[in-house]
C-alpha cells in the first residue's frame, strides 16, 4: 500500500462523499473527483480546460456571478446553504427522491504550488439533512399545536373558572337576598297583623264615639264601652304601637345596612387620621358604651392611613356595640393602635362574655347572631368584613368563653393600586 501523503489525500478525496472540483483563475474545469462523475454523468476528460459554465450551464446564473465575486473580492471561502438556495449544479442523489438535489456548497481561492490563483468547489448532498430537518419541522409542528390546545384548554378554564365566580357571587347574592327577606319578613308580618288588631280597634273606638251624639244617658255609652272592651283596647293600643314602631325600626335597621353593603365602592379612598376617626366614633357610641363599660384608649403611633374613613368608622361602630353588648354586668372595653409601617392596626378588646369556638366559626356570615328575636340583625360583622375586604386589609379574632375578645382590624397604609402608582412615577 502506497503510504505517500499526497496519494493519501488523493484517495480520500476519490472515495469522499463530497464533490470536488476545482477551478482555474479562469473558471475552467482543472479536475474533479469521483463523486461528481458519477453523480453528474459527465467524464472528467470531456470536461477538463472546459468553463465550468459550460460544463453545467445550469449554474450560468446570478448566484454563481455573485459567489465567484465574493471569493475573489475577500479572497475567502463563500459557503451557500441549501435551505437558501437551488441548486448550483445537477447531481443526481442517493437519496430516494431523485428529483430533489439538495445542495450546500462551499466556493474558496487557494493557491497552487505554481503560484497560480486556482478555487475550489466542494459541494454536500443535503437531502438526508434536509430529511431529518422536515423531520424535525413536522415533530415542531406538532408541538406548537400540542400548545395552543393547551392554550385553548386553558382559556376554557379560565373563562369556566370566572364562571364559577360569577356563580358564586350570584349564589352569595342570593343567600343575602333570602336572608333579607326571612329577616324583614318577621316584623312586616306582626307589624301588619297589628294592623288588623288596630283596625278593629279604631272601629269600636269610632262606634263609641259616634254613640255619644245618639245615646240618650251615660248609663247606655258606659255599657257601650264595657261590651266593646274598651279598657283591653286602651291598654293594648299602646302597646301594639310600640311594637309596630319597633318592627319598622328593625327594617329601617336592616335596610340601612344594605344601603351600606351596596354604597361600599362609593366614596375615594384618601389618607386619613385614624386616630380622629376613633375619637368621633366613640362620641357617637358613647350612649351605648357608657353604662356597660369604661373605655380605655391605648393609641399607639400611626401615619395617615389610606381608606375611606367613614366606612371604617363604621366598623369601629359595629365592633364598639358588639362589645358593649357582650358585657353583661359593667367591664372595659380597650381601643388600641399600632402599625409596623406597612400595615396599621386598630383592636377593641372587651372584658364580655367571650364567643365559643362554634359560634367563632359564623360569626361573619350576615344575618348569624345570638341576640334574642328582634334585638339584632346579625350584619355588623358581615358588613364590617366587606368593609375591610375592600380596603385589603383582614380581620383577626382571639376570644375565649367568659374571658373576654379581642378583634384586630389590619389596614395596609397604602392601598395596593396606589402603591404601584407611585413606583411608576418615582422610577
Ligand atoms: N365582642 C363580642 N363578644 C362576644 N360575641 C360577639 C362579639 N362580637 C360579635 N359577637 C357574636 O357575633 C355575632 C354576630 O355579630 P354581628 O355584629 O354580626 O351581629 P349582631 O351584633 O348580632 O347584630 P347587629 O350588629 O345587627 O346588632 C353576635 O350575635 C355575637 O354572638
Ligand atoms: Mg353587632
Amino acid at each position: 500500500m502506497d503510504n505517500n501523503p499526497r496519494s493519501l489525500f488523493h484517495e480520500l478525496v476519490e472515495q469522499i462523499e463530497i464533490g470536488v472540483i476545482i477551478l482555474d483563475d479562469e473558471l475552467r474545469v482543472m479536475t474533479w473527483n469521483r463523486f461528481i462523475s458519477e453523480r453528474s454523468g459527465r467524464p472528467l476528460e470531456q470536461a477538463r480546460g472546459k468553463p465550468f459554465v459550460d460544463v453545467f450551464p445550469e449554474a450560468n446564473g446570478e448566484h454563481f456571478v455573485k459567489v465567484v465575486k465574493l471569493a475573489r473580492e475577500r479572497a475567502k471561502h463563500v459557503y451557500s446553504h441549501w435551505l437558501d438556495n437551488l441548486p448550483l449544479v445537477k447531481l443526481s442523489s442517493d437519496s430516494d427522491e431523485h428529483e430533489r438535489q439538495l445542495q450546500s456548497t462551499l466556493f474558496f481561492p487557494f493557491e497552487a504550488a505554481n503560484g497560480e490563483r486556482c478555487f475550489g468547489l466542494l459541494m454536500y448532498d443535503t437531502n438526508a439533512v434536509a430529511k431529518t430537518s422536515e423531520h424535525l419541522e413536522t415533530a415542531l409542528k406538532a408541538l406548537n399545536h400540542k400548545q395552543s390546545e393547551q392554550e385553548q384548554l386553558l382559556r376554557k378554564l379560565e373563562t369556566a373558572n370566572s364562571q364559577l365566580l360569577q356563580s358564586e357571587k350570584l349564589a352569595a347574592i342570593g343567600q343575602l337576598a333570602a336572608g333579607v327577606a326571612h329577616e324583614i319578613n318577621n316584623p312586616i308580618g306582626y307589624v301588619f297583623s297589628n294592623l288588623k288588631s288596630l283596625d278593629g280597634y279604631v272601629r269600636a273606638l269610632l262606634k263609641i264615639t259616634d254613640a255619644v251624639d245618639s245615646a240618650t244617658d251615660l248609663d247606655e255609652l258606659r255599657q257601650l264601652k264595657r261590651d266593646l272592651e274598651y279598657d283591653y283596647i286602651r291598654g293594648d293600643v299602646e302597646a301594639l304601637i310600640n311594637e309596630s314602631e319597633d318592627g319598622i325600626d328593625r327594617v329601617k335597621r336592616i335596610i340601612s345596612a344594605l344601603k351600606d353593603f351596596s354604597h361600599i365602592e362609593e366614596e375615594e379612598f384618601r389618607p386619613a387620621d385614624l386616630h380622629r376617626g376613633l375619637d368621633t366614633t366613640l362620641n357617637v357610641v358613647n350612649n351605648e358604651l357608657k353604662y356597660k363599660a369604661e373605655v380605655v384608649k391605648e393609641y399607639g403611633v400611626l401615619a395617615e392611613v389610606e381608606c375611606i374613613p367613614s366606612q371604617i368608622n363604621q366598623v369601629v361602630m359595629n365592633l364598639l356595640v358588639n362589645a358593649a353588648h357582650a358585657i353583661e354586668q359593667f367591664g372595659r372595653i380597650t381601643l388600641r393602635t399600632g402599625s409596623d409601617g406597612v400595615w396599621a392596626w386598630i383592636e377593641v378588646e372587651d372584658t364580655g362574655k367571650g364567643i365559643d369556638a362554634k359560634t367563632l366559626n359564623r360569626i361573619f356570615e350576615p344575618f348569624f347572631t345570638t341576640k334574642p328575636v328582634g334585638k339584632g340583625t346579625g350584619l355588623g360583622l358581615a358588613l364590617s368584613y366587606s368593609i375591610v375586604q375592600k380596603h385589603n386589609g383582614r380581620i383577626e379574632v382571639d376570644s375565649a368563653p367568659g374571658l373576654g375578645t379581642r378583634f384586630r382590624v389590619w389596614l395596609p397604609v397604602r392601598q395596593p393600586d396606589s402603591v404601584a402608582q407611585q413606583d411608576a412615577t418615582t422610577a
